[in-house]
């Protein structure tokens, strides 16, 4: 008897945690979608700021106690200091996509992502793990947004590089775009392929992969292939996946070289 009531008592304690965990959603749900931007730009302003601070610290601490250096909870700590800043970088980048606006010029491609592949190069040792880039020799004059274009590239060279076992090539490779790939934008295209010899991706994650906060990583954000399928989007092209578990990856994006005409009214 004694047993039967404490098990509807937990019972009956769960219940109200339930009741009070539901109304603490609705709650939430009640904001508005105005209401919940701010509190979210307010809570990363926020986080970012105590970050800052606690980086600092942790900073002053090392210089004081140099010592402290060798020990594993202490590259733990930075390993967790460090996850929170590129978490934080990534949800305002991200927040920024949701009213992308972008400032586009005339750029090279071939030297835009030449760049990137010089700033990704010490992720790869070069001996096991390999970054190759081929470009035609004729620049690829595109009208975009190159910082923007630079945070999609870095992000699928980076996934590449973490997606390949001990050995293995993550090649960039900038390549004229077939007919059909042309008529999917609509317009004259390029397109760039970026693939690694990875783990590759069932079909069952490749239809997760772009959505927001997916990962399968233990540090992972989730946020780099929405920020890149968003970034894309806005240049009116496409990005595509290409996988087989165990046969590596390649992800395809198709950028129109021109942006549509813009209206030149009446002349
Ligand atoms: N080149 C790749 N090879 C294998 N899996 C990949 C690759 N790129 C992305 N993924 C999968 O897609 C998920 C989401 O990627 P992403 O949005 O960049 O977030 P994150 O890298 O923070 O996990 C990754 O966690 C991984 O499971
Ligand atoms: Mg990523």
């Amino acid at each position: 008897m004694d047993d039967k009531k404490k098990c509807v008592d937990e019972l009956r304690l769960e219940i109200k945690k339930l009741q009070a965990e539901n109304e603490h959603l609705a709650r939430l749900l009640e904001h508005s979608e105005t209401d919940i931007q701010t509190s979210l730009s307010a809570i990363s302003h926020e986080l970012r700021n105590t970050l800052t601070l606690l980086v600092g610290s942790v900073q002053f601490l090392e210089q004081d106690h140099p010592e402290i250096i060798s020990d594993k909870n202490w590259q733990s700590l930075w390993a967790d200091l460090l996850h929170m800043q590129t978490f934080l970088m990534d949800l305002s980048s991200f927040r920024s996509m949701q009213n992308i606006s972008l400032s586009r010029k005339l750029c090279d491609l071939n030297a835009l992502l030449r760049e990137i592949c010089r700033s990704c190069q010490p992720l790869f040792d070069g001996i096991h793990k390999n970054l190759i880039f081929l470009c035609p020799k004729a620049p690829t004059v595109l009208y975009a947004d190159g910082r923007k274009l630079a945070h999609v590239f870095t992000n699928l060279i980076k996934n590449g590089m973490e997606a390949l076992n001990d050995v293995g090539t993550v090649s960039l490779r900038i390549r004229e775009s077939a007919p059909r790939e042309n008529s999917l934008t609509g317009r004259e295209t390029v397109a760039i392929e970026v693939k690694d010899t990875g783990t590759g991706l069932s079909e069952a994650q490749q239809e997760k992969i772009f959505k927001p906060f997916y990962s399968e990583k233990s540090g992972g954000t989730g946020l780099g292939l929405s920020i890149a399928h968003a970034v894309v989007r806005a240049h009116s092209g496409q990005i595509t996946v290409d996988s087989d578990p165990g046969q590596g990856t390649t992800f395809t994006v198709l950028l129109p070289k021109f942006a549509a005409a813009p209206d030149t009214g009446p002349f």
